[in-house]
């Protein structure tokens, strides 16, 4: 089966990387050239491990190709995934779709044969059914099929997402024609285990969303339990511990930290509200998630506010700053909203990160490596929970104070015997927080 991926963002390239790597012929399509040329000398314009070297071998091994004529590439292909950006519209609310039907179009006018058009990228329900209306107004329905099948890998666990799914979701119109065609690509996964999960395309549409909300809205409930933890006296890592045995909760995403961020959550909780407005439907749950995150990055600036005492002046350091580990992401990444709060009071920052340095940062200073933000700042802040900030050297710390707010819950109060530190966590009783 030849397969292409329109666009090369973090979902099409690394599903059409993996696609090839289980050996189907996969052309990547991008109508950047200059990162079509990048990719052919196996340079990867996102950062993901494990994906450069998967890359070049698949397309050394001529399965994987990268093109920026896209009519051809159509031409050529039996199944045509979609994966453009979604970004927010101007509107600041709704998905901005006008990528996914421009593909449309295009691809329209390039059907030779039958052909599955999937889209791939995270689209409002009822998208495919604008998707078949643009590729219609040239064709005949009996030459292709438009077919929805999301997504769910994440950033930094992307190809281990990919191949180790929990579940594949496959909406179609016409499950009879579509279905066998995708659980046979898709045999390579099911095989290990992931359920196929077969549905109309409506709903798959839906499933992609309400899982993205789903995830959302437990990570600002434990978020609020951890606030309520801190008064009580409480420990929110036993909290998570005790709900999350529940299998009718599960433990994961249950993890207390400085709110969620990222290319998906903030987007795609909004355009859920969205969606909901335009068939009248409430989505109170989702608006009040998006409330509570948003509010959460106030009351960490101010509770490093209230650490620093008398802020003016005081160093602080950031140890990382992208929404999340393993990503040199920065779109919406919470330090973006403390960040403002702390200077307005006078305090200068500092940070580290090891995806480098961000332009989104430039007024801030850089610092080389975790040493730097350890020996000279009065509050160091864990903002990422990347591996390498699990194990920092504190014995560089020697003659002054130095506080630790420790927002990862990445240490324990008691792993500090040094006692020129200080340390901060997040939803523990007072007693668990200072060393
Ligand atoms: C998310 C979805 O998980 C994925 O299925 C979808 O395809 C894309 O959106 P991603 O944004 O890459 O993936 O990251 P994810 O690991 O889900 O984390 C999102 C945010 O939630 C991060 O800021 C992370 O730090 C935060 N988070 C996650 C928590 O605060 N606690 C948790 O327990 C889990």
């Amino acid at each position: 089966m030849k397969i292409c991926f329109i666009g090369t963002g973090y979902v099409g390239l690394v599903s059409g990387v993996l696609f090839a790597d289980f050996g189907n012929k996969v052309i990547c399509v991008d109508n950047n050239k200059k990162k079509i040329e990048n990719l052919k000398k196996g340079i990867i314009p996102i950062f993901e491990p494990g994906l450069d070297e998967l890359v070049i071998r698949n397309y050394k091994s001529k399965r994987l190709f990268f093109t920026s004529d896209i009519n051809k590439a159509i031409k050529d292909s039996d199944i045509i995934f979609i994966a453009v950006g979604t970004p927010t519209a101007k509107d600041g609310v709704s998905a901005d779709l006008k990528n996914v039907y421009a593909v449309a179009k295009i691809i329209s006018k390039n059907i030779n044969k039958y052909k599955i058009i999937i889209t791939k990228s995270t689209v409002p329900v009822c998208t495919g059914d604008e998707v078949e209306k643009i590729i219609k107004k040239n064709n005949s329905i009996s030459k292709f099929d438009v077919v929805s099948n999301p997504e769910f890998l994440r950033e930094g666990e992307a190809i281990r997402d990919f191949r180790y799914p929990d579940r594949v979701v496959v909406g179609s119109n016409n499950l009879k024609k579509t279905k066998l065609v995708l659980e046979k690509l898709y045999e390579p996964i099911t095989k290990k285990g992931a359920k196929f999960i077969a549905t109309t395309r409506r709903s798959s549409e839906l499933i992609k969303y309400a899982a993205n909300a789903f995830l959302a809205t437990k990570i600002t409930f434990i978020n609020e339990i951890a606030n309520l933890c801190e008064v009580v006296g409480s420990n929110v890592d036993d909290i998570a511990l005790g709900i999350g045995t529940d299998a009718r909760i599960g433990s994961r995403f249950l993890r207390a930290g400085p709110a969620y961020g990222g290319s998906c959550f903030p987007k795609d909780t909004k355009a859920l509200i969205k969606i909901g407005d335009k068939f009248k439907t409430d989505m109170t749950v989702v608006k009040t998630v998006i409330k509570s995150n948003e509010k959460r990055k106030s009351i960490l600036a101010d509770r490093i506010i209230e650490i620093l005492g008398k802020p003016k002046n005081k160093k602080v350091g950031f140890l990382g700053v992208t929404f999340k580990a393993n990503t040199d992401d920065m779109r919406d990444t919470q330090c973006l909203k403390i960040f403002p709060k702390l200077l307005k009071k006078g305090v200068k920052i500092s940070y580290y990160d090891p995806t480098g340095e961000k332009k989104e940062l430039k007024n801030l200073k850089y610092k080389k490596n975790s040493d730097e933000i350890l020996i000279n700042n009065d509050l160091v802040v864990i903002h990422t929970e990347w591996d390498e900030f699990r194990s920092l050297n504190f014995s560089k710390v020697k003659s002054k104070k130095l506080m630790i707010f420790d927002m990862r819950n990445l240490y324990q109060a008691s792993s500090f015997s040094n006692k020129n530190i200080i340390y901060y966590s997040i939803g523990r009783s007072l007693n668990d927080k200072k060393a």
